[in-house]
């Protein structure tokens, strides 16, 4: 196979800090069994940590970014994957320390790649991406903790984001009453149209002071937002219920007390999809597919974006103005 050059976004440290569409060889590429030709990415908070100076996410420049991509197998040293097949590799180190998915072709390590299920296209596998990843591994633990439709309302916290709008879709198509919790009133349209049944200001779940116990509103929730709100509604989960907790867009301390577990049974469930054994992993992206996989995927698409648009979009998510999520065609 012979590709001259091709076109990735790279960040860089030199005199300045940098952001910019580059042409590489693919002798630039790290080492892998598999080299793949990128159809798309999409962005993740992290993607939008990776292309700021003290983002604290990679660790050696010139770097390419993009912790999601799908596209086909050009080729393989490893015989479980051969040339044309339809693959998606999301986590570990990609787009952290090994080069990602914001470039026209990637080579990953084959342990890292899952084939892309029949019941999904690669486009539809990048509007999913980590973060509907993350919120199906979410709403699974819920459930393997016995949360199910009639134990009650379940709160989303940062719905509008990558993870909380899927968040709220997958819930709502298995039957479950969602509440939605936005900070943004102008998108409560597009919550309801997600599949949540009621919707309330982010003040409503953390009005600035965190109580050892205070009413109990919701049976579990779904929380990508972590910090005091993450205290504060674990505080108001009812008795026996759980809470998913997979980010920190608030912040990272949780200041809370053993109350809400030792006098109301509570579970905090913690959910990594960085490490997430494959087993698990192909088994979600399965469900992706099928009995998780929303309606209407296109309606996830806030806004699809070249290379080139892209370091003047990575900063839109820093600021929490993002909807659902960004698409990039490759
Ligand atoms: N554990 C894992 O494996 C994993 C995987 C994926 C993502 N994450 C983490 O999950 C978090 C969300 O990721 P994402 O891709 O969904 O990001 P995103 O698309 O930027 O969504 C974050 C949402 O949080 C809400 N928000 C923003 N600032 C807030 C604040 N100060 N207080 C309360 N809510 C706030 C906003 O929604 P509203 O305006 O609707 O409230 C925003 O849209 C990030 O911290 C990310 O690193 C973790």
């Amino acid at each position: 196979m012979t590709v001259e050059n091709f076109k990735a976004l790279v960040v860089n440290q030199d005199e300045n800090f940098t952001v910019k569409v580059n042409d590489l060889t693919l002798n630039d590429l790290p080492n892998g069994e598999v080299l793949i030709k990128v159809s798309y990415s999409g962005i993740n908070y992290k993607d939008s940590l990776a292309a700021i100076q003290d983002g604290k996410i990679v660790t050696s420049y010139p770097f390419v970014p993009g912790i999601d991509l799908a596209g086909i197998v050009v080729s393989s040293e490893d015989s479980r994957f051969q040339e044309g097949d339809k693959v998606i590799a999301t986590s570990y180190e990609i787009g952290v320390s090994h080069f990602g998915g914001f470039s026209e072709y990637a080579r990953i390590p084959s342990k890292w790649i899952v084939p892309c299920p029949s019941g999904l296209s690669l486009k539809e596998a990048m509007i999913i991406g980590t973060a509907g990843f993350t919120a199906a591994l979410s709403i699974q633990r819920l459930q393997e903790n016995g949360i199910s439709p009639e134990n009650g309302k379940i709160l989303v916290t940062g719905a509008t984001g990558g993870v909380g709008s899927f968040a709220v879709s997958i819930l709502s198509t298995l039957g479950y009453q969602v509440e939605a919790s936005t900070g943004k009133d102008s998108e409560h349209e597009y919550l309801n149209n997600l599949g949540a049944t009621s919707i309330v200001a982010r003040e409503e779940v953390f009005d600035g002071k965190i109580r050892a116990l205070g009413k109990q509103k919701w049976a579990a929730a779904v929380d990508s937002v972590g910090g005091e709100p993450l205290a504060s509604l674990l505080s108001q989960i009812q008795y026996g219920g759980a809470v998913a907790s997979s980010g920190l867009t608030a912040g990272t301390n949780l200041p809370t007390s053993v109350f809400p577990f030792i006098l109301r049974g509570v579970n905090l469930l913690g959910i990594d999809s960085v490490y997430c054994p494959m087993d698990v992993r192909l088994n979600i992206w399965d469900r992706l597919a099928t009995d998780f996989k929303p309606a209407n995927l296109e309606g996830f698409i806030y806004q699809e974006v070249t290379l080139q648009q892209l370091p003047n979009v990575l900063p839109i998510l820093l600021k929490g103005q993002a909807r659902g999520r960004f698409l990039v065609k490759l």
